[in-house]
């Protein structure tokens, strides 16, 4: 596994920290008629100021600097002339590349009022995050993280996204481990000091089962039930899971 010193954690902070302000950013700029394009270019101008690159744009040839997925989108939406209504959720995500290394973050906002049964899903989605982060510790398996994201969302009666997953971050954005949300506690590699990674937990109110646009990145609910999409970047330490997407 490709472990981190603790000089390159500092930099993957720098780079995290970048993400998580432009979150702040982003979470002051969403309200009604705001074009997902329009962000898209706020959130491109925010990360070039603070001297870093966005990670997405040209990504496999991703067209944009975030991706902004409404709704029944669940990840990977291109940022575009659509418009944000009163009542929908948004998943943002973000990337950042400053000084070599990558920072990934993204969360899920409410645009204006939402209805209880949203507000629900968003706040179970974090609480996988944060179960999967808990588990981020030297010596756990990999799985432990898996297994906690998928019982926390089964629990409360959602769907878990298979087809994705999260990642080892690094000098890349995609580096090993694969994070499946999904899986048992005993399967996986032994997670040591050093490892960095996204964890990124994709919650579906309804079925887990998630199909592709014909744009070829959009993911959607097979459903047309909506779904949310929360990630930090985790650096495993001495001290436990240290979370590197935050302000
Ligand atoms: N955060 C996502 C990931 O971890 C988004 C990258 S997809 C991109 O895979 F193409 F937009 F870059
Ligand atoms: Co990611």
């Amino acid at each position: 596994m490709n472990c981190k010193t603790a000089d390159e954690i500092e930099i993957m902070r720098k780079a995290g920290k970048i993400v998580a302000e432009t979150l702040v950013m982003v979470g002051q700029q969403i309200k009604p008629g705001l074009k997902t394009g329009k962000l898209d270019q706020m959130i491109e101008d925010f990360i070039r100021s603070n001297d870093a690159i966005p990670a997405f744009k040209n990504y496999q040839g991703y067209p944009a600097s975030a991706c902004i997925s409404i709704d029944d989108e669940v990840v990977h939406g291109i940022p575009g002339q659509r418009a944000m209504k009163e009542g929908e959720i948004v998943s943002v995500d973000v990337g950042a590349i400053y000084e070599g290394f990558y920072g990934d973050s993204a969360r899920t906002y409410a645009v204006g009022a939402i209805s209880d049964e949203k507000a629900r899903l968003l706040e179970v989605t974090e609480k996988c995050l944060v179960a999967g982060i808990d588990k981020a510790k030297n010596g756990n398996k990999l799985g432990q993280i898996s297994a906690a994201v998928q019982k926390m969302a089964e629990d409360a009666g959602y769907g878990v996204v298979r087809q994705l997953v999260g990642h080892g971050i690094g000098r890349q954005m995609h580096e090993e481990p694969q994070i499946p949300n999904f899986g048992s506690p005993d399967e996986g590699p032994v997670l040591m000091t050093g490892m960095v990674l996204a964890i990124e937990p994709m919650i579906n109110m309804g079925t887990h089962e998630v199909k592709t646009m014909p744009d070829g990145w959009t993911f959607v609910t097979a459903d047309g039930l909506p779904s949310a999409h929360f990630e930090h970047t985790v650096a495993v330490t001495p001290n436990g899971p240290d979370v590197l997407t935050v302000v």
